[in-house]
């Protein structure tokens, strides 16, 4: 390394560092970007802590130099000893009493928000939404339980208005996240049930991801949250009660496709209003922005799930090889018919139909 380029070495670290945390803050996935009534909350909270972080370090520095510089030794006073002090009365006191200052500066606000955080006043009122969520390894089931809706995967909220999640989990422990939305919560196994809210400000797709270490696929939990006006929301609503899940597919082969899922995927799945199963349910298949959560929504990517579902998502339930290659693309060939709402995002449906 040249000398110059040595002197500069720290300087090179912190600019490749800076550059590579600028990458945070991906739209509608980061908590440094927050798009809802929690994130929100927790954002000022954060930037609460650390002004008071700044304040310190700043003060604490400045204090560091000056007497580094101050009171260094110089020339000609190697053996000079500068006057002893033991004890301060004042400067005790100012030590003991800004920090406790501080903390209640901190302390306060994330009192407060904890508590904001928490509310469940208006839980249970008429056009108040509640939606159960249950965690799977490793995917995610809705029901709307009022409005005899059952979904998995993407879940529909109304933008502006509260919406209450009612969390369990059938198998471990999951943490139902949606960092632009809200903050996290713990999904538990048994009646450890637990409560959150939900409040989006502006319509769009939100990413959401499990949060605690659940199995071999963690990772791979993700979830969209998809905010949609409250027009639309009901419109969705409609378009989703009003689903016959016995309707003749289109083509010959989604008809194929329709018995091999009957015979083969409907022990686990279900299409229409169906309880939580072993598998999640699929009656807005086609409208999901992603397969298995993951995934770009394509036949080619869905007949691979199908087929082969342990290496997309390792240690899922789903059996490997349950069916043949022909089989799954006749199968997939009837899920992606499954296209019952145009609200939303461009579902994987039409995607699939532009190709
Ligand atoms: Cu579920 Cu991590």
């Amino acid at each position: 390394m040249r000398g110059w380029m040595k002197k500069f070495r720290s300087f090179f670290l912190f600019g490749a560092l800076t550059l590579i945390l600028s990458g945070c803050g991906v739209e509608n996935l980061s908590a440094l970007k927050p798009k809802g009534y929690g994130s929100e909350l927790i954002f000022d909270l954060m930037m609460i802590s650390i002004a008071i972080m700044l304040f310190v370090f700043v003060i604490v520095m400045a204090i560091y130099t000056y007497v580094l510089i101050r009171y260094r030794q110089k020339k000609g006073q190697e053996d000079f000893i500068p006057k002893q002090t033991e004890g301060n009365k004042a400067l005790e006191v100012i030590w003991t009493v800004i920090p406790i200052i501080l903390l209640l500066v901190l302390a306060v606000p994330t009192v407060q928000a904890t508590f904001d955080l928490a509310d469940e006043s208006t839980k249970g009122d008429d056009n108040v939404t509640s939606i159960e969520v249950t965690g799977n390894q490793f995917w995610w089931h809705f029901s709307y339980i009022d409005d005899e809706i059952s979904t998995s995967q993407d879940l529909y909220i109304p933008t502006g208005e509260r919406v209450y999640l009612d969390m369990k989990s059938s198998d471990v422990i999951h943490s139902f996240w949606v960092p632009s939305i809200a903050g996290k919560m713990d999904t538990n196994p048994g009646d450890n049930d637990n409560t959150m809210y939900l409040e989006a400000y502006e319509e769009g797709v939100y990413w959401g991801k499990c949060a605690e270490l659940c199995g071999e696929s963690h990772s791979l939990m993700d979830f969209r949250v998809i905010a949609v006006s409250p027009e639309e929301y009901d419109q969705w609503k409609e378009d989703m009660q009003n689903v016959d899940p016995e309707a003749e597919p289109e083509t010959a082969e989604a008809q194929e496709g329709k018995e091999l899922f009957e015979n083969s995927c409907m022990g686990c799945h279900a299409i229409g209003d169906g309880a939580a199963g072993q598998g999640p349910n699929l009656t807005n298949f086609a409208n999901r922005t992603k397969i298995a959560g993951i995934l770009e929504p394509s036949k080619e990517n869905l007949v691979d799930w199908i087929v082969n579902p342990e290496e997309v998502k390792p240690g899922n339930q789903m059996p490997v090889n349950l069916v043949s290659e022909e089989e799954a693309s006749k199968i997939a060939e009837y899920l992606l018919e499954l296209d019952h709402s145009d609200v939303g995002p461009e579902s994987s449906g039409k995607q699939v139909e532009e190709k």
